[in-house]
């Protein structure tokens, strides 16, 4: 998408949830679910609608994991790295995700190939059921290694 059809979604996001209390994180996650991410030229349009500094809305983006500077591959791979995850494997799975999907950090990225994105969540709500994972939007409890294996070879498949 162009930069000009960028920032005329930013606008239009803007102008419906600018008048809301605290309207940075909503605009943010607005901006995000129309374009699938938050591209960094669209940034000064943002900061200048709320009167913030480029700096501040750079530096919300980058303390929620949640939000994404770069567009997503075609699957989009969530590991739960809270506690009650942690508790039951999830860093070993981590660590494999990164290896399986030749990956690396806490902010992995996408695949070479474009075909998966690696990101961090910090707990889905499946805490007795953990660990857990998303693949493109779909929750998945008692995550195996040879279960994740599985899931991500499926969405790889479906593409
Ligand atoms: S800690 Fe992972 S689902 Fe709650």
């Amino acid at each position: 998408m162009t930069l000009e059809k960028n920032l005329q979604t930013v606008a239009t996001v803007v102008a419906t949830h600018q008048h809301l209390p605290g309207a940075l994180l909503p605009i943010l996650h607005a901006v995000q679910h129309e374009l699938g991410y938050i591209p960094a030229d669209t940034v000064p349009a943002i900061a200048k609608a709320l009167n913030l500094s480029k700096a501040e809305v750079h530096g919300v983006i980058t303390y929620y994991h949640h939000f994404r500077s770069e567009p997503a591959g075609q699957h989009v791979v969530q590991i739960c790295r809270a506690e009650a995850c942690q508790s039951m494997g999830a860093e070993q799975l981590w660590a494999h995700a990164c290896v399986r999907l030749g990956l690396h950090g806490d902010h992995p990225g996408t695949t070479a190939d474009g075909a998966v994105t690696l990101e961090p969540v910090y707990c889905l709500g499946l805490c007795s059921s953990s660990p857990a994972m998303v693949v493109d939007d779909k929750v998945h409890a008692r995550v195996s290694i040879s279960k994740f294996d599985r899931l991500v070879a499926q969405a790889r498949s479906a593409a």
